[in-house]
């Protein structure tokens, strides 16, 4: 693949925003551009425009104004073109029930037009750990493995991209872990992937980018460690030899915080600033003729950055 097109994002969203029938705005002008080959996870509370945002550049929900474009291509205008390059994975579970695993996931090939290769769809029945399952019928299926036969089916036409709308949601943590492979395979193998989910540990174990959607708004979006390290403190804990009462007033000047039982000092620090002033504050300690036991640190981690970040979005 020449340098350019590797370079050129996959999906390119200007201005979306959509309006449902009654009135409700659901996306309140979204710009964002979807890098090849990224994993990128959408987080966001319950009704913040997640499902509404995929559905509109699936070609699912028409949008109100803005543009999106996948692959270079208009997904009003060639929507055909757009939604071959897609798979999609929808929150709720949507499988015929009569039908055989096999033949659902060889039914949605056909469905874009896909030459017929059995070879391909055994694959995907295997790397989804299918296999066994391939003469089945579907709904003899438990919740789990019947996500893995949606997957196995947006997997059906070899997309270049895939969505999954909370991919995990009341899966076990086994499974959960086995759908996290997958998508790192699959990563792998070059399919760009864009999830959702409620699950901020998922976001932080699996994701490149992070982006927040709050109210049809997207609040922030960067790479994973970026958003931990600009948005997120650090803590420096000393722990002290004997136990004190109050803060003594040569730590004044600094935000420490005592422990109810007297025998930590917690200090705040922001690891944006040049400065972290650690070494002035244990200084200070000294001073104030405190003896150190132990030393240690903390950061704070995604679900603290997220919450932090909704709260404050409802408060205005
Ligand atoms: N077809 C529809 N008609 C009218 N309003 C809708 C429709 N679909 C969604 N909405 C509204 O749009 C808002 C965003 O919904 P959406 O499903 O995109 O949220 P979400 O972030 O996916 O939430 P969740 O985490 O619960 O899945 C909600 O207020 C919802 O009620
Ligand atoms: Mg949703």
């Amino acid at each position: 693949m020449p340098m350019e097109e590797h370079n050129k994002p996959i999906i390119t969203i200007r201005g979306l925003t959509k309006t449902y029938k009654g009135g409700h705005q659901a996306l309140k002008g979204i710009d964002l551009d979807i890098r090849q080959g990224e994993i990128l996870a959408l987080l966001g509370p319950n009704g913040a425009g997640k499902t509404t945002l995929i559905s509109t550049i699936c070609g699912l929900v028409k949008p109100t104004s803005g543009t999106v474009e996948v692959g270079g291509f208009d997904i009003v205008r060639e929507y055909r073109k757009t939604r071959h390059l897609i798979g999609l994975v929808p929150q709720e579970l949507t499988l015929g029930a009569f039908d055989l695993v096999s033949d659902t996931v060889r039914f949605s090939r056909g469905l874009f037009g896909m030459s017929k290769s059995e070879e391909k769809i055994d694959e995907i029945l295997q790397d989804l750990s299918l296999m066994d399952k391939k003469d089945a019928m579907v709904n003899r299926l438990s919740g789990g493995m019947k996500r893995r036969v949606l997957i196995a089916k947006a997997l059906a036409h070899e997309p270049r991209v895939l969505f999954l709308d909370e991919p995990t949601a009341g899966v076990d943590v086994e499974l959960r872990k086995d759908m996290w492979k997958l998508v790192e395979k699959l990563r792998q193998s070059g399919v760009t992937i864009i999830l959702t989910t409620h699950y901020i540990e998922e976001a932080e174990e699996i994701a490149d980018r992070v982006g927040v959607i709050s109210d049809g708004k997207l609040l922030v979006i960067d790479e994973k460690v970026n958003l931990m390290d600009s948005l997120g403190k650090k803590q420096l804990m000393v722990d002290l030899r004997t136990p004190i009462s109050e803060i003594p007033s040569q730590l004044n000047e600094f935000d420490v915080e005592l422990s109810a039982d007297g025998q930590r000092l917690t200090y705040t620090f922001d690891t944006q600033s040049e400065k972290t002033g650690i070494t002035k504050l244990l200084q200070a300690v000294s001073e104030a003729g405190l003896g150190l036991k132990d030393l240690n640190t903390s950061q704070s981690s995604l679900e603290d950055i997220f919450v932090n970040l909704v709260h404050n979005e409802h408060e205005h």
